[in-house]
């Protein structure tokens, strides 16, 4: 409460002042217990670590190191952005084309900007996924990354199940799935071969898509769900009317952090549509405090999450790498953080992790 502005001064007395900063701290500790609470009705860990395309800051995006990386560090889950090729395998892939992450331009010329529904496994797999990473990112770069292989989503299960002491789960997200039709059961013909879906929590579903999120509630009802919410173009409607691509901006992060749903309505409306169509829970996203490339609109706002746990949704955030923002996030009343350093957040968490180097030369890396 601004006191100096407020024309009420009863509003500033030391006693109002303690009730105003009980309620919020009461408000607080109750949105946070809901959370908890919600979380374990659905098998989910409380807070949920999940390690977006893997431990993606150390090792390249979804790549076997990667997830590796991620299960040995203690994550809680393993998240992956799912497509389907020309010949009907499940592959993790985020980006519409290869481009950014491969060397599709040197290895299928004719067809850099083909979507990853254009290849078949055999041509995905002759591509290099790892060198990439090298170039981007010299400080972390090991010759052990190149050449690495896009994986399958048999492949990456395989991981989540090959050390008996670890036991990450799969936050599997349907990606452009309009461009795939009938992968959400295709998804769990996989899921149910392989045994995942026995066990309340063991895999979240994910999709930024309302009309995915019906298909992958009527292929499986029993797993929790997470509609991801983003201010814009097919999302929530934002104050400015604007979008990014006719803005004109050059800078995407600086652009989303001023981005902001059209009103509270807007915001409680896109909770209320996530619940009717079968979600447990939210995946909002954030604006980092250093933006960057990964930085959105503040859908993490006190208000917002409480407005979440009091429909019975939880809220896991993303995408956060540092504890600053672990801290706001979860200070805010978040119940998850989806983050490219899991061994970051496990350290902000205080849970047992040993370091990142450390793991990759024991993995081979
Ligand atoms: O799935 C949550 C988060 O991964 C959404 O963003 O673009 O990284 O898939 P994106
Ligand atoms: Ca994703």
């Amino acid at each position: 409460m601004p006191c100096r502005t407020t024309k009420d001064s009863s509003m500033c007395s030391p006693l109002f002042r303690i009730i105003a900063l009980s309620t919020l701290f009461s408000a607080s500790l109750a949105s946070a217990s809901n959370g908890r609470a919600l979380a374990a009705a659905h098998g989910i860990p409380y807070p949920a670590v999940i390690a977006h395309r893997g431990a993606s800051h150390d090792a390249p995006e979804s790549s076997a190191p990667a997830y590796l990386l991620a299960r040995e560090l203690g994550a809680d889950y393993l998240e992956l952005d799912l497509q389907r090729t020309r010949d009907g395998v499940l592959v993790v892939v985020h980006d519409d084309a290869l481009s950014r992450t491969s060397n599709v331009a040197e290895r299928f010329p004719e067809r850099e900007k083909s979507p990853v529904s254009a290849f078949t496994l055999a041509e995905l797999k002759s591509l290099d996924a790892g060198s990439w990473f090298n170039q981007a990112y010299p400080k972390r770069a090991r010759p052990s990354f190149e050449k690495l292989p896009i994986l399958t989503l048999d492949e990456v299960i395989d991981i989540a199940e090959g050390n008996p002491d670890r036991h990450p789960g799969l936050y599997i997200e349907t990606k452009i799935p309009n461009q795939f039709p009938g992968i959400e059961n295709d998804l769990k013909v996989r899921l149910e071969a392989r045994g995942w879906l026995d066990r309340p929590g063991r895999v979240v579903l994910q999709t930024f898509d309302r009309n995915s999120l019906k298909l992958l509630h009527e292929a499986m009802p029993q797993v929790p769900k997470i509609l991801l919410l983003w201010v814009g173009n097919k999302g929530i409607e934002s104050a400015s009317g604007q979008d990014f691509a006719q803005s004109g901006e050059q800078d995407k992060a600086a652009f989303y952090a001023r981005q902001q749903p059209k009103d509270k309505a807007e915001f409680l409306r896109w909770l209320d549509l996530a619940k009717q169509e079968g979600a447990i829970g939210t995946g909002p996203s954030a604006t980092r405090t250093h933006l960057g490339e990964q930085s959105y609109s503040d859908l993490i706002q006190p208000w917002m999450n409480q407005a979440s746990h009091e429909r019975g949704l939880l809220v896991h955030v993303y995408t956060l790498d540092e504890r600053v923002d672990f801290d706001k996030a979860m200070k805010a009343g978040v119940d998850g953080v989806f983050t490219n350093r899991a061994g970051e957040l496990l350290r902000a968490y205080q849970r047992p992790v040993e370091s990142e180097a450390f793991l990759l030369k024991r993995l081979g890396y």
